[in-house]
Formats: C-alpha cells, structure tokens, sequence
C-alpha cells in the first residue's frame, strides 16, 4: 500500500479531497491525514464519524472561550451585516473600543495597539517597531520557543522548525531557556548569561523575546524572580522586554496574561489566539506611550490590507465581554488548580511522567523513559522528522478514549477552555492515565 492510500484509509470523501487539494501544516505530506469535525459545543468536538471528544488542547492552545461563545458569534455575524470591511485608514466603533480595552486589561501604561491577524504577524510587528525604536537590530530569543512562522518571526524562533528556514532574518541570537528539568544551565544562571551575552554584544540587541511561560516548547514557567531580573537585565543594556502572549495570554494562566504572573509590565507585548478566543483571525501588538509618541515624528513604517479587520475587532470586543461577565480569568485560576492536583496524582501513578507543570489552566506533562536520569522519549530533531514518536501514541491512545490532546517533542501540552468543569477535568484525566500506560510500557528496562 502506497503512503498515500495508507494515509486516506477509512477517510471519507470531505476528508480525501482535503488531502488532495489543501497542504497540511508544519507535515511530510505522506502523513497528514486530516479528520472532518462536524460539530463542537462547549468543551467538546464531534468528528464525521461521531466520536465526541473534549478538546484538552482548545485545539491549537487558542479556544479560551470554548466553542459556543454565542455573544462573539452573534456580535461576528452583527458586523459582518453592518460593515463588512473598511480600509485601516478609517475605523470603527469596534477598533477604536477594542484599542482601549486592551490598554485597560493588559498591565502597567501599555497604550497604543497595531492590529494584525495573527500571533505571528503580532510578533513581526513588535520586532520592526523595537528595530525602528531603538535604532539598534539584533533580537536576542530563546532556544525552546515558538514565535511564529513567517521569516522574520521563525528567525526569531528558537525550537527546530527555525532550522528549515536558516539562515533567517540577520541578527536574531539565541540564548538558553529557565528549564529546571531538561537542561545543564539553571534557570537563573541561564538568566545571568544572557546578561552577559548583553554585555559581549555591546549596544547593539533592540530586544530580548521571551514567552513569559513557554508554550508549545513544554510549558516552561521561569522562577517568580525570574521575568523582572530580565526586564531589569534589558534595560541596563537599553534593550527593550517583549513578551510574546500569543499563547499566555487570555486567561490561560489565571491572570489576563502571563506577565501578571510576575507582576512585569513589558516595553511591548503580543496578543493573538484567546483575543478572540479563536473565533476570528486576530493578532495584537501593543507598546508603551514612550514607544507610541516616537512614531508621532517618525513614521510607522508597516501594515496590512486587514489591519482591524471590523469583523476580527467585533470578536475580540465580545470575546473580552465573554471573559469578564463569565468570570473566566479567575475561573481558570481555580479549575486549573483541580487540573494541577490530578495531574500530581497521574505523576504519582506512571513512573513515565517525569515532570507535570503549569500555571492556571496551562499545563504539561512531560514524559521519561528513564526517570533517574530524565531521558525523553521526544528529541528535539523529532519535530522535523518524519514518522511518530512514544508521546504521538500516548496522546493518540488518550483520543482513542475520547479526549483530545496536543503534543510537542516530549510534553503533553494541556491548555482546555476556561470553561472545563471538574467533571470534564475527571474525564480527562481518565484518558490520559490510559494513555500514559503506552509510555510506561514503553520505559527502558
Ligand atoms: C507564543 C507564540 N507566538 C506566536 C505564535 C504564532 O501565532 P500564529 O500561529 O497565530 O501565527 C504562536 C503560535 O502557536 C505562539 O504560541
């Protein structure tokens, strides 16, 4: 049987002609195999063939609002009637509102936004706008990070998919990551070499990226003292702090975004995903009013033909309602502390659970083959690489028992709507637990 024929078996047709005609994203082609979803309500999806799923993931780490999030979709449908489309150079009510609640909710004097239509076009933008700022061009990001895929933000980018793309955007520099589990530097001392990779490049690094908790590269939360030292250790070398919230953002972590964890504001921060909980392509940057009043003499020198697109700035607005009048920041905050109990207990009972950590509802568990000496079955090359590893089955063997999962290299990376239940938490768990005895078995003896 051909890579094509064993990838489209028990396919359906809607399923066949995707396969045929659209390209599967970040894949070797012979093994995309797309599956048709047919309905989604709440927590949950139901795909053509009628398995019912609760999407653990909020499917790309981006469904905070769950999947029937009637006021954004009516709030959609409204403008899409009332004025489809206007070109950035005029506004509309929901803009301008959308401008000022994110000046609102987002900390400290973070002021004035660029509207794009997605994280990565969020994360191009803060780049250009700190390379305009400060006149200076080197980017310094982290190893285990994800900041988007177009040139200028996978160059960014540290996890092995920037590979592909090098050699990139010129000065973008990588330095190592708080990752108490899997690597030889301690999160503060890794803290301290980048304070001298400042030191060696002399004044010439614009800014340092950082997601404030990693997402995708294995939900990595830095010490609480962790993300101040930085914005400390930045500025002493008139670097700007950009913190990438396109996937810590919006509640994930129990605070509207991941640097209220640590009480930091950031010179620039990015938005995407949870803004409008997945429901329209949307993408923020937002500055502080130091940065806004340079480009009053200087000119802003970028855009895009959607730039505020009514229709993406209508869903952020009701999206932002949504979280308020439902009460799901500190929701999560409380559910995501359940979520973290019973992972401790699914820690407990695999020895194939190296380590489970998080904040609020985003969380991850991160897999072993041997405990003692933290081995993983996901290497970092497996990313790029054809074919499927032990953390795959793991979470393909949790979707067999009807609970969706996302993985990346070696972790489990759990990041469900905030409006998952403890019952659904339970259901969960249940499937993870039959999952993680594929990867127990799995252990080297
Ligand atoms: C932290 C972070 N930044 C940027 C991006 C890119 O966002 P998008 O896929 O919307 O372009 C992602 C996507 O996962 C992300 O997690």
């Amino acid at each position: 049987m051909s890579d094509q024929e064993s990838a489209t078996e028990g396919a359906n047709e809607v399923e066949r002609t995707d396969r045929e005609h659209v390209f599967g994203t970040w894949s070797y082609q012979k093994e995309v195999d797309p599956t048709q979803v047919v309905d989604a309500s709440g927590v949950r999806f139901t795909t053509a063939d009628g398995e019912e799923y609760i999407d653990l993931s909020g499917q790309l780490m981006c469904s905070n609002l769950g999947h029937s999030a009637d006021r954004v979709a009516d709030r959609v449908a409204e403008q899409i009637r009332d004025v489809p489309f206007v070109s950035p150079g005029y506004t509309t009510e929901a803009r301008s509102e959308l401008g000022r609640e994110l000046a609102e909710i987002t900390p400290g004097d973070l002021t004035k936004t660029f509207f794009s239509t997605s994280g990565t076009e969020a994360v191009e933008a803060a780049v250009k706008i700190a390379r305009f700022y400060t006149g200076k061009q080197k980017i310094i990001s982290r190893y285990r990070s994800y900041h988007g895929a177009t040139h200028g933000s996978i160059s960014v980018t540290g996890d092995p998919r920037r590979l592909m793309a090098e050699p990139g955007v010129p000065g973008t520099i990588k330095a190592p990551d708080p990752y108490a589990y899997g690597s030889t530097l301690d999160p503060m001392e890794s803290l301290e070499y980048i304070d001298e990779m400042l030191t060696l490049e002399g004044d010439t690094v614009a800014a340092v990226v950082v997601e404030p908790i990693v997402g995708s590269n294995g939900i990595l939360v830095p010490p609480d003292e962790y993300l101040p030292r930085l914005k400390e250790i930045a500025h002493d070398h008139g670097a700007l702090l950009i913190c990438d919230e396109v996937m810590s953002g919006f509640g994930r972590t129990g605070e509207w975004f991941g640097c209220d964890v640590f009480g930091v504001t950031p010179d620039i921060m990015t938005m995407a995903k949870g803004l409008t909980g997945a429901y329209q392509p949307l993408g923020a940057t937002i500055v502080t009013p130091e940065i806004a009043d340079h480009f009053e003499e200087e000119m802003f020198c970028h855009g895009h033909t959607y730039s505020g697109h009514p229709v993406a700035v209508a869903a952020g607005l009701a999206a932002i309602e949504t979280y308020r009048e439902e009460n799901l920041i500190e929701r999560a905050g409380e559910i995501g502390a359940y979520l973290g109990d019973r992972l401790d207990e699914l820690d407990e009972a695999h020895p194939s659970v190296g380590e489970t950590r998080g904040v609020g509802l985003f969380r991850g568990i991160e897999l072993t083959k041997r405990a003692d000496e933290r081995v993983p079955f996901g290497e970092r090359e497996d990313k790029i690489s054809p074919g499927t590893t032990v953390v795959d089955e793991v979470a393909a063997t949790a979707g067999d028992h009807g609970t969706y999962v996302a993985n990346m290299i070696n972790t489990l990376i759990l990041a469900p709507p905030l409006s998952i239940t403890e019952d659904d938490v339970d259901e969960a768990v249940e499937a993870l637990d039959a999952g993680l005895d594929v990867s127990d078995d799995a252990m080297d003896d």
